[in-house]
């Protein structure tokens, strides 16, 4: 993989929002300097759905797992058809997984998010892949789960939204933070500090699309090639130039996600 790309590490290109657009979308992407997109799966469908798509264009790349969000009581049958997908080397993580308690409230199914996530953990550090983490509204217990559950598991705090303090102990673990777009909003509160303070060697870029779209796109559906309004973003909070940030970012993605380069 060349280094003068960008690699946007979150996407779902296989939203229904691109349907009958996706050949456009990914040929926009290349024409802005993307080189690889990794799609990551939230349902058990879509992650066969992100692997069909990286085996049909060379860009793309595929995370498997189910989301807290889409939690349901996961089976051994589960966890060997996950197993079985991460077979394949355009499968870079198993993502994404964690935790969401702003959409859920109930305590039951709050606690089958947490089980089903220390079961996918598992499922990592036996295949000896890394994870791709969702967490919101969660910290407390995604913190202590990673530290409990994580030993011997590196991995990206995707959409990071935490504190300065919480960014800290992932780059004490090794783990990487992934920025999106909120870190281009004016009113993004305390994220491009912690992004100021945090090792650009640390962070991944990401877009989370069809989703999340940045400055100055904000509000309109949202596409990889956008990741390239994240990345001038953190060049400025960091006072450099484009390029250097370009570099890093897609350095620490290959570093991340090794399948990036044997995929
Ligand atoms: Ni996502």
């Amino acid at each position: 993989m060349k280094e003068n790309i960008l690699i946007d590490t979150h996407a779902h290109i296989n939203s229904e929002k691109f349907d009958q657009e996706r050949g456009k979308i990914i040929t926009n992407a290349i024409e802005n300097g993307i080189g690889g997109i990794i799609n990551m799966g939230d349902t058990m469908e879509s992650s066969q759905y992100v692997l069909e798509l990286a085996q049909e264009y060379d860009i793309c790349y595929a995370g498997v797992g189910v989301h807290p969000e889409e939690a349901f009581e996961m089976g051994k049958r589960d966890f060997d058809q996950l197993a079985i997908w991460a077979k394949n080397k355009k499968v870079v993580c198993i993502g994404e997984i964690g935790l969401d308690y702003y959409w859920e409230k109930d305590g039951e199914k709050r606690a089958l998010q947490r089980r089903i996530f220390i079961q996918q953990l598992d499922l990592a550090r036996q295949l000896n892949l890394p994870v791709c983490v969702h967490n919101r509204d969660a910290h407390g217990d995604t913190m202590e789960i990673l530290k409990k559950e994580g030993r011997g598991i590196r991995g990206v705090m995707h959409c990071f939204s935490g504190s300065l303090e919480i960014a800290r102990e992932l780059v004490k673990m090794d783990w990487y933070i992934g920025v999106d777009g909120p870190l281009t909003f004016k009113n993004a509160a305390k994220l491009p500090e912690i992004v100021k303070e945090i090792p650009l060697e640390r962070i991944l870029v990401e877009t989370d699309c069809p989703y999340m779209a940045p400055q100055p796109v904000r509000g309109k559906r949202n596409e990889p090639a956008y990741v390239r309004f994240v990345a001038e973003k953190l060049a400025e909070l960091k006072g450099l130039d484009f390029e250097t940030v370009q570099k890093q970012t897609t350095l620490n993605a290959i570093s991340l996600y090794p399948r990036l380069e044997q995929g």
